[in-house]
């Protein structure tokens, strides 16, 4: 039987990249643009799982939907795993890309190379209206750079040096499609993936 997914975001990159790998799994896809009447939850999670799980609950109660969500976010280990849950608005409530970079790199810069270890999370959520759930988590180590480089991506991409190619490249430099294989939402993505038939069985 068919099912309905609902990708609990209005980013449309995201929902290209979870709906491409998904493919395989017999799935109609519904995005949060198909409900634009449903206002956001507060994120008042301490964690990412917390925060992945209150917004895909949240959005599978109003709708009646499986719905899939994720929380993400950047984890300098200098700054004891800041700026982690507050990623988005590390410099302020509606502080852009610009703003937090400056801010992190404000707050590094005595900080000397083999210190600037950091690394993505992200966490995602498959909640069924029944309370039945599933979740994965993807990481994505690096370094942060000593200033922005690149113009692809988003958020702290210009300033996070990709580990497998050796420190060498930001996140921002990279295709789209090769973030996509390497990233915490890429490997969070895979994982969910492979255990969505068997929970889609309990359904
Ligand atoms: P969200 O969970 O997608 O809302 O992401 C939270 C915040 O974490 C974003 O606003 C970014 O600041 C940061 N972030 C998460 N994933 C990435 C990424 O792939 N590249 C750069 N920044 C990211």
């Amino acid at each position: 039987m068919n099912k309905t997914l609902l990708i609990a975001t209005t980013n449309q990159g995201k929902v290209r990249e979870i709906s491409e790998e998904l493919k395989d799994i017999d799935l109609e896809i519904k995005t949060l643009k198909d409900y634009p009447e449903i206002l956001p939850p507060e994120e008042t999670g301490n964690t990412f799982f917390e925060n992945a799980l209150l917004k895909a609950k949240y959005y599978a109660e109003k709708t009646g939907l499986l719905t899939l969500a994720d929380d993400s976010g950047l984890e300098v280990e200098a700054l004891d795993g800041k700026p982690g849950i507050y990623s988005s608005r590390f410099a302020g409530e509606m502080a852009s890309d610009e703003e937090n970079i400056k801010k992190l790199l404000e707050l590094m810069k005595d900080i000397p190379e083999h210190k600037r270890e950091a690394q993505f999370i992200c966490v995602m959520v498959c909640y069924h209206p029944s309370g039945k759930y599933i979740y994965s988590e993807g990481i994505w180590e690096g370094k942060i750079a000593q200033s922005p480089r690149g113009d692809r991506g988003f958020g702290y991409d210009p300033v996070f040096l990709v580990k497998e190619l050796n420190y060498q490249k930001t996140a921002a430099e990279l295709e789209m499609e090769i973030k996509n294989k390497l990233s915490h939402r890429g490997k969070a993505l895979k994982a969910l993936k492979e255990k969505l038939p068997e929970f889609l069985k309990t359904l």
